[in-house]
């Protein structure tokens, strides 16, 4: 059940007349070398980001089938990606990013956790020219499509998406969704100051006020895809989005075993993090694995 305090913020979200209009990132690449540590430090070591990471790595897992090319748009420092990749050793992962300082942080990961099923580009999501006409089994994408500069570049990069995926290849792109109120946007990015660097509280912030609508992925998810793909998002206040083909597979046993390990391993109040998204997700229509 979510606290007391995110119900209101969303109650106000409902009933709002207010829209605050979309402020890009002040960094579309993310080279600066203390946010690529403050960043890279959120997703590790049960950062704040570790509930997210862990709900879209279930996901991303049920449209990965094995001995597919896995294709990762603007895969930061590679927390996301690795965790994925761990889980599914059949795969083969490519992660792309314009920022050589997110680049080498992956690279660093993926030589720490002995990964042989990854490699990095150095390239543009807007145009994956080195990617061939339906040459990929899936594409994933998380929390990064609002560091695009424009509504243009976003309809450019699904369209380069739907270009380089195999006509039944998986899709899954996360991203914010724009909120409403500048009041719930500060509430959010402040919520775990306590608990993170303030360099990606600073981050966060700038993520929300860069987000995309709901609209605005629809739309691009509509031109690129029409009905291969679908737009999904929380429950009524679209503050997280995926838009994504149905899942390909039911979880092997082994893969939900180590989905669960890792849930275990979570904090409690990662925990409940993990329940709300799952929560408000599951009654926006993207349903989830049991884990228990
Ligand atoms: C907030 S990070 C997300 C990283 C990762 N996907 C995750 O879930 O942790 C956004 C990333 O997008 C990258 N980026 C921004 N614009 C890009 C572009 N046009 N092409 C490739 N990468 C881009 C940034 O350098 C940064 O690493």
């Amino acid at each position: 059940m979510p606290s007391l305090s995110v119900m209101k913020v969303l109650l106000k979200e409902l009933t709002t007349n207010e829209q605050v209009p979309r402020v890009p990132e002040p960094t579309l690449v993310m080279d600066d070398i203390d946010q690529v540590e403050a960043y890279t430090r959120a997703g590790r070591e049960n950062g704040v980001m570790a509930p997210v990471y862990l709900f879209h790595a279930m996901q991303i897992c049920q449209i990965i089938l094995p001995g597919d090319h896995v294709l990762d748009l603007a895969c930061g420092p590679a927390n996301q990606l690795c965790m994925i990749a761990r889980l599914n050793p059949d795969c083969q992962f490519t992660g792309v990013d314009l920022s050589p300082n997110m680049l080498n942080q992956a690279r660093a990961l993926a030589a720490s956790m002995g990964l042989a099923n990854v490699k990095f580009v150095a390239g543009s999501i807007t145009e994956l020219s080195e990617f061939g006409d339906a040459s990929i089994d899936c594409i994933m994408s998380t929390m990064a499509l609002h560091h695009l500069p424009n509504v243009d570049a976003l309809r450019c990069t699904l369209k380069e998406s739907a270009r380089v995926l195999k006509h039944e290849g998986g899709l899954y792109l996360a991203d914010f969704g724009r909120l409403k109120r500048r009041d719930s946007i500060d509430y959010f990015a402040n919520q775990y100051k306590d608990r993170q660097h303030p360099l990606f509280t600073l981050d966060y912030l700038n993520s929300l006020h860069a987000a995309f609508t709901l609209q605005d992925y629809e739309q691009a998810c509509e031109d690129a895809f029409g009905h291969r793909a679908k737009v999904f998002s929380t429950w009524k206040v679209p503050y997280m989005l995926t838009t994504r083909t149905p899942a390909r597979r039911e979880l092997p046993q082994q893969l939900t075993e180590a989905l669960k390990a890792i849930h275990a391993d979570l904090p409690d109040y990662h925990k409940r993090d993990f329940a709300d998204l799952k929560t408000f997700f599951n009654l926006g229509g993207v349903k989830t694995p049991a884990l228990g």
